[in-house]
């Protein structure tokens, strides 16, 4: 799981809902109205810093899988119009470019889209990719699309809560049977052990210079699991098989189906410490099927 800043995430609670439709003034092309909402301007501006794209690409599994999804989808791709729903640095509206699309809208409401029209302008794909900066709940576009392509996926899959944009973009401008990317996705939950967390969380209070502070135990337990907690854990960490928490269809799951995910599950284990997750991305299409796991 990559790690993105927490600050810059919107809460979950703050679950951006379907924008009501924009009051929009006659905007250039690539320039979108804005109706930002105060929560989303810190969460747009931490997408301003480059070192958070820098680590969104770095990560050879996420990018990659994007890269071979879109490619092996070239077939349908070519000569179609594609909506990039956050396209950050523009790397999946090349990407989309490259296979043969004939034209791409690629929206962000950060300022980084100011460096992916520099981006695309050095890539000499200016007429095939338009840069909008703004919400895509704000875009006024007048052509449906062929294809949607979205990097959507945040912690516990759904925290960052950017689906319900790419839902509203799907709703709005995607063509029936239009293709989405990805198609599905899935939330895994497993029971995990972090000794060396809990030795300096936990066994840590036992003793403090050399002071029994063992009093602090139930503190520590208390305050270290009621946060959820972001890390990397080996492989050898997770105690039991994986739990599919929620499927999603990405053709069709509404906003009403994401506020509240529930799923009963059991797992044993005499070592269980936390619950950590793991999330998977399909791209599939009618046209083709393929599943690319992260
Ligand atoms: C996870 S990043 C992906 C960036 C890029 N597509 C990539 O793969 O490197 C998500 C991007 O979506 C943008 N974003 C999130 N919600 C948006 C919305 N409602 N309208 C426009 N952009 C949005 C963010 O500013 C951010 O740059």
């Amino acid at each position: 799981m990559r790690d993105k800043y927490a600050h810059s995430r919107r809460s979950p609670s703050g679950f951006v809902l379907p924008a009501p439709p924009p009051v929009v003034v006659a905007p250039k092309e690539g320039v979108v109205a804005s109706s930002f909402l105060d929560q989303d301007r810190a969460y747009f501006h931490a997408y301003s810093h480059v070192g958070i794209h820098e680590e969104m690409i770095k990560d050879r599994a996420r990018t990659d899988a994007y890269r071979d999804a879109i490619f092996f989808h070239a077939d349908y791709i070519r000569d179609k119009v594609v909506m990039d729903v956050g396209c950050g640095t523009g790397i999946l509206s090349i990407f989309c470019a490259y296979a043969g699309a004939r034209k791409v809208h690629a929206v962000d409401a950060s300022a980084i889209a100011v460096q992916a029209r520099e981006v695309v302008k050095a890539n000499n794909l200016s007429d095939v990719i338009t840069v909008h900066h703004g919400r895509v709940e704000d875009l006024q576009i007048f052509e449906e699309v062929d294809v949607i392509v979205s990097e959507w996926m945040g912690y516990m899959l759904l925290y960052e809560s950017m689906l319900g944009s790419v839902i509203y973009a799907r709703d709005r401008w995607l063509k029936p049977g239009g293709l989405m990317l990805p198609s599905f996705a899935t939330l895994y939950m497993a029971p995990i052990t972090n000794a060396e967390k809990y030795s300096e969380c936990i066994d840590f209070w036992r003793s403090v210079y050399g002071i029994d502070m063992s009093a602090m135990l139930p503190l520590a337990k208390q305050c270290s699991f009621e946060e959820p907690c972001i890390e990397t854990v080996p492989a050898e960490s997770v105690l039991s098989w994986p739990i599919v928490i929620k499927q999603i269809d990405c053709n069709t799951v509404t906003v009403r189906e994401l506020e509240t995910v529930k799923a009963d599950f059991s797992v044993s284990s005499i070592m269980m410490e936390s619950l950590g997750d793991r999330s998977e991305r399909r791209f599939h299409s009618q046209q083709a099927s393929r599943s690319l796991a992260l």
